[in-house]
């Protein structure tokens, strides 16, 4: 290679490393930005796990919309000044994405200001079943590292509803109910969903 193209090849390399992850921002929609998580509050780990379970008692009422920032927060929050997020990714490639199924549409959740943005209007949730919210974890189908990544946000989920005694149900029936209306990345699928309920066990 000659001399030059390798220096700018170099840099590429370069700043695709500091960049990190690639942009997978969907059509534009309306933007909501939460409330800040509850990051300080919630029961202790060893109780929340002792309390993890699946419950298929869901109800459709939505949830308060500080609650469904901790809730989003706790699944693919970014936790550090450097982008890093509350689950490990392989090479920190962050390859995941994070839909929330609510009474008013489908939104994509962006870790990095805590905020949704709406990618498909309508109530949408009958399609998967009579949860308050579901949430669709989205990765590149076939890839290793894949199910890992969203094994690892299904479980902080499931702690932070065993720490707010809210019913989750992760699930694999009907994970593929919005295949072809949600714009993913090329070979990007919903790989599972997680159902949540409103109504409190505790
Ligand atoms: C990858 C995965 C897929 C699942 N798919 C479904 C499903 O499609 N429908 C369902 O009702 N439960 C589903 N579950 C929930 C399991 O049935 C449940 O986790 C299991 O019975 C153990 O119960 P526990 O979560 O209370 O420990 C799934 C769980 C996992 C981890």
């Amino acid at each position: 290679m000659h001399k030059r193209s390798f220096l700018w090849a170099g840099a590429a390399i370069l700043a695709l490393g500091f960049l990190g992850t690639p942009n997978l921002a969907l059509a534009n929609g309306p933007v909501v930005v939460l409330p800040a998580p509850d990051t300080s509050g919630g029961r202790p780990l060893m109780a929340c796990l002792k309390d993890r379970k699946t419950d298929r008692r869901l109800t459709g009422e939505d949830l308060p919309l500080p609650d469904l920032s901790s809730l989003l927060w706790a699944a693919w929050g970014v936790n550090r000044p450097d982008g890093r997020h509350v689950v490990p990714t392989a090479r920190n490639e962050q390859k995941v994405m994070l839909f929330v199924v609510l009474s008013d549409g489908v939104w994509q959740y962006q870790p990095e200001n805590n905020s949704i943005k709406k990618v498909l209007d309508g109530d949408q949730r009958k399609r998967f079943d009579n949860a308050s919210l579901i949430l669709l974890y989205a990765a590149p189908a076939g890839e290793l590292f894949s199910g890992m990544h969203v094994g690892s946000m299904y479980q902080n989920v499931g702690l932070y509803c065993a720490s707010e005694g809210l019913p989750n149900c992760v699930k694999y029936t009907r994970h593929d109910a919005l295949a072809g209306e949600l714009k993913l990345p090329k070979g990007w699928k919903v790989l599972i969903t997680q159902s949540v309920g409103s109504a409190r066990n505790r």
